[in-house]
């Protein structure tokens, strides 16, 4: 979904607003607490606050508090032009969100929330553009992890939250992989366990009346395809190439160099490198992860990715699975974070 509609900013804006962030954030002290009230204390004073869900960690900020969420921009070295998601603590919020809930998207709502599911519905005349990056529409989804709805609650606002690492890097899935990337840029972090999911929600456009995905997640294609049959993946026309490098957004990367592998691939003479996989290898590795299921091979991926980088890894292979259910944003992370 790297070039979906996008508009086009110049790349000037983006390194401007980055150079700010290092100014203004520079001596920033960051509030570590398990306590949901205290973190949403900061969401009322206008601060960004990272938080627990079972996909990843947020970075929120209150969706209509435009400055605090420019702060989410410049803590992150987010893109202008990348929008974010708002999250809601009760179902009741999303009206205060969008100006229409689609047929699909209310059978997606009663099947499914709260849940690893995004919804891309036209956008509230309130709701700032600064959050949607410019577009009409905006994407809406409620948490299933307790400690975010009781932090959501505690808000009494919905909150705009894009994953909590800064951009480019793999989306932390525990509280210390936020701290490595966020510590003195934000004001809070609420402490919580480690994801329970690992990779991102399933993203969903719900403006017309066949359903896009634009991001696989846990919530599957077959999962959306019982309620609505016509339900697809959103596939980028071969002739577009992205019209600016800011359309295109480096994703889920760690900084070793990542090599997809078929389970059945020998590997020549492996040196400071790593593998993680389905199936033990034959060869030795500096660092092996084994998981035990597709399901606990997407929860490790990021984790293990911050590990390689930490350890000095230079090369991390990585076994392919299936591309069907959770298998399908599993290869969709890995092949993003093996492009060059
Ligand atoms: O699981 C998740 O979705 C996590 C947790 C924190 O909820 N959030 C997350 O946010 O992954 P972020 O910003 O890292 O990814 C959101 C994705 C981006 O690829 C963004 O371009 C897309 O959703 N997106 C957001 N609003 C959109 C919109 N109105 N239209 C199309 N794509 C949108
Ligand atoms: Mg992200």
């Amino acid at each position: 979904m790297d070039n979906y509609r996008f508009p086009n900013y110049p790349l000037s804006i983006i390194h401007f607003s980055s150079l700010c962030g290092k100014l203004f954030l520079s001596r920033m002290k960051t509030i570590l607490t398990t306590s949901p009230a205290e973190a949403a204390d900061f969401i009322r004073r206008g601060g960004i606050v990272a938080f627990p869900t079972e996909t990843v960690y947020g970075l929120g900020a209150d969706v209509f508090d435009r400055r605090a969420i420019a702060k989410v921009f410049m803590a992150k070295r987010r893109p202008s032009n990348n929008p974010l998601i708002a999250h809601v603590g009760n179902l009741e919020q999303i009206k205060l969100l969008v100006s229409e809930i689609t047929p699909n998207a209310q059978k997606f709502i009663e099947a499914f929330f709260p849940a690893p599911l995004t919804l891309v519905l036209p956008k509230a005349k309130k709701v700032p553009l600064v959050a949607t990056a410019n577009l009409q529409t905006i994407g809406v989804r409620m948490p299933k992890n307790k400690l975010a709805l009781e932090f959501l609650r505690a808000c009494e606002t919905p909150i705009v939250a894009p994953s909590a690492n800064l951009s480019g890097k793999p989306s932390p899935t525990t509280w210390q992989a936020v701290y490595e990337d966020l510590n003195g840029r934000i004001d809070c972090i609420l402490q919580g366990a480690t994801t329970e999911i690992g990779l991102e929600s399933t993203v969903v456009d719900c403006t017309s009346s066949v359903p896009l995905i634009l991001r696989a997640g846990a919530i599957t294609l077959e999962q959306l395809q019982t309620i609505e049959p016509h339900t697809r993946i959103y596939q980028t026309p071969k002739s577009e190439l992205p019209k600016s490098p800011g359309l295109r957004h480096r994703h889920y990367s760690p900084q070793a160099k990542v090599v997809l592998i078929n389970p059945k691939s020998k590997i020549q003479n492996p040196k400071s490198e790593a593998f993680i996989g389905l199936n033990k290898p034959n060869e030795k590795f500096d660092l092996v992860r084994i998981c035990r299921s597709v399901e606990d091979y997407a929860h490790s991926l990021f984790d293990f990715f911050r590990q390689c980088d930490r350890e000095g890894i230079k090369k991390i292979f990585c076994q392919t699975v299936e591309e069907k259910g959770i298998g399908l944003a599993l290869m969709d992370r890995l092949k993003r974070a093996s492009e060059d």
